[in-house]
């Protein structure tokens, strides 16, 4: 992938909505994301996207078709075909297989129906017409740069690193490998590199027990895993083998309520915030101004998904600690807290009884 243009982050949000408000074209939009372990989808992507597609499309909301492949690429491909068979004219798809939702692209094309590539940038040789994601190459430089600053902090040179990505079959796990690469090669050891296959907790945790088996519970220092649901299940598995998680930064990604609650108690150590809202409501704004075949000129960067340079709008990660001592981390209170990332409610949803104390520490009430 590569970037023509350094984007300046939510500087996109100042997209101009007011073209919607016009007359109701023909054709259906449809939602189209790729799993439910993860808390994103259905808690926010999902959520965020019908609000504002409700606020500028009313017409087209009535008939707007929403589905989830819990991680089945061919389940995917079946919820496609059916959308346009109900005449959907714009799908925007967060593929389960990036390589193997190039059909569905394809096909949608030969049928005049338009496609938004969703979070993951869609490949198999195909031509997405807008892609709207994270900076995910930053994600990793995020997580990279964290864990390597907290290692050196804490005096460890050539820190030992049980290293686990996402699904290859992701595009964004590759860039966030890559990001991570990029800022750890060379100053850490690392000990095994794998990959969940699917983006599943239990296989993160099934690769950590493995490592904790093959190298021994002192045998490494840190770990990197690629989200907060693979930190689950790193944690797990310390804390299942005698491991204290508190002597181990463990990375992650997406900011997800429990996760926040282990950088509250020094359990994980850091998580890369995303906000979700920009990215959906970016996506309902395009999705609204394509059904009604409306000019689009939002994008800022173009990003090569290996057929041609696709239209794009990239959004800003955020690097988050407990308090953001470390610098490029900014602290759990001026980030999900002060955004009120899981609603109004979102105080109340971090600081569970468990978890007052930690939360009164870090000055969050
Ligand atoms: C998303 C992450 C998410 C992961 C697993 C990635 O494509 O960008 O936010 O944790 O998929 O669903």
């Amino acid at each position: 992938m590569k970037h023509r243009v350094v984007f300046a982050g939510l500087a996109a949000l100042a997209i101009v909505v007011s073209a919607c408000g016009g007359s109701s074209g023909g054709g259906k939009v449809a939602l189209l994301l790729p799993e439910k372990q993860t808390a994103r989808y259905e808690a926010a992507d999902r959520p965020f996207f019908e609000a504002k597609l409700k606020e500028l499309c009313p017409d087209q909301f009535k008939e707007y078709i929403y589905n989830n492949a819990a991680e089945d690429a061919t389940a995917q491909q079946q919820q496609a075909e059916a959308a346009i068979t109900a005449g959907a004219k714009v799908l925007v798809l967060d593929p389960v297989d990036g390589e193997a939702a190039g059909k569905i692209v394809t096909d949608a094309a030969a049928k005049g129906v338009k496609v938004i590539s969703y979070d993951r940038l869609l490949k198999g040789g195909s031509k997405p017409d807008y892609y709207i994601s994270f900076d995910n190459e930053a994600v990793g430089r995020l997580q990279g740069q964290a864990l390597l600053d907290k290692l050196t902090a804490d005096g460890k040179t050539m820190a030992k690193v049980i290293w686990i990505n996402g699904s290859p079959k992701d595009n964004n796990a590759l860039l966030f490998a890559k990001g991570a690469h990029s800022v750890l090669d060379g100053k850490v050891e690392i000990l095994k590199e794998d990959a969940m296959a699917n983006w599943k907790q239990e296989e993160a945790q099934q690769i950590m027990e493995a490592a904790i088996a093959e190298f021994g519970k002192d045998g490494f220092d840190a770990v990197y895993v690629a989200n907060d649901g693979g930190a689950a299940g790193v944690y797990a598995a310390m804390v299942a083998n005698g491991v204290d998680p508190k002597t181990k930064p463990i990375t992650g990604q997406d900011a997800q309520v429990d996760a926040i609650q282990r950088i509250l108690t020094g359990d994980q150590y850091m998580t890369v915030y995303k906000a979700i809202q920009p990215e959906a409501e970016l996506a309902a704004q395009l999705a609204c101004k394509l059904v009604k075949g409306e000019k689009i000129t939002d994008t800022t960067v173009a990003v090569n998904n290996g057929t041609i340079d696709v239209p794009s709008l990239l959004l800003t990660p955020v690097a988050v600690t407990v308090d953001g001592a470390v610098a490029g981390t900014k602290s759990v209170k001026d980030t999900v807290v002060a955004d009120s990332f899981y609603g109004a409610d979102t105080v109340a949803k971090i600081c569970t009884p468990d978890f007052a104390a930690a939360c009164t520490k870090a000055g969050i009430q």
